[in-house]
């Protein structure tokens, strides 16, 4: 009897999880004509997402979490993706103007910022805002770990395994298994420096 009522509990749960996606799944489309490209099976939202620009194509893959306060901006020719088994913890901001690829496992703490553009500024008779964009796609491969409140900038690639300390600044690409961190961020180690052979 204790075992069917654990199994009801389990799948109540489930149940629960796939009804809310669900509901914000219809409500995104009815509301924005279809915020996601593609929202894989298992994913749970902890809240609803703010979106700026929908216009490209923006997915998730199965079994990520989405935290609260999540900002979401895709423009006509971007794409966010975001892989299976990722975190996206609580107030990241991802913008795309051409790319952002999140890979399978990378989790992302709390308040990390994303943006694949800056602002034009080179004239200084000109208002910054009236100078238009560049960007650079930003790709962070699998397994990554980013700290809590780092920012990373157009064109980074941060390679399979990187691991990025609380509050940096990344500014350029590294390779698989780096540990970096500060402002800009540096090498501190190799992932598995610490481990003893
Ligand atoms: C980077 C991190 C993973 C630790 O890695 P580590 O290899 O164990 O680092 P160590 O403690 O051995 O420190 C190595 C050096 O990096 C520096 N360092 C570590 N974290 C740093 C950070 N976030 N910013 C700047 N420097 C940092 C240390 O001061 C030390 O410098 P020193 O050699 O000049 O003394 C950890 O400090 C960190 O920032 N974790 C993120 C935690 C987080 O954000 N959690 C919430 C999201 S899930």
């Amino acid at each position: 009897m204790q075992t069917i009522i654990k199994y009801f509990w389990k799948l109540l749960w489930f149940a629960k999880n796939r009804i809310y996606q669900k509901i914000l799944w219809l409500f995104y489309k009815a509301s924005q004509g279809g915020f996601f490209k593609k929202v894989g099976a298992g994913v749970i939202f902890f809240g609803n997402p703010t979106f700026g620009s929908v216009e490209g194509n923006i997915s998730v893959g199965d079994k990520s979490l989405i935290g609260r306060k999540i900002f979401l901006s895709c423009s006509k020719d971007g794409e966010i993706t975001i892989g299976d088994h990722c975190s996206i913890n609580t107030g990241c901001h991802l913008v795309a103007i051409k790319g952002i690829r999140i890979d399978r496992g990378t989790l992302i703490g709390e308040y990390v910022s994303i943006r694949d553009q800056n602002h034009g500024f080179e004239d200084p008779n000109m208002l910054v805002l009236e100078q238009g964009f560049s960007a650079n796609p930003i790709v962070i491969e699998e397994d990554c770990w980013i700290g809590r409140s780092v920012f990373i900038r157009a064109g980074v690639t941060l390679g399979k395994g990187c691991v990025v300390g609380a509050n940096s600044v990344v500014t350029k690409s590294f390779e698989p298994y780096s540990v970096i961190a500060g402002i800009p961020a540096h090498l501190i180690r190799h992932r598995g420096d610490k481990l003893e052979h």
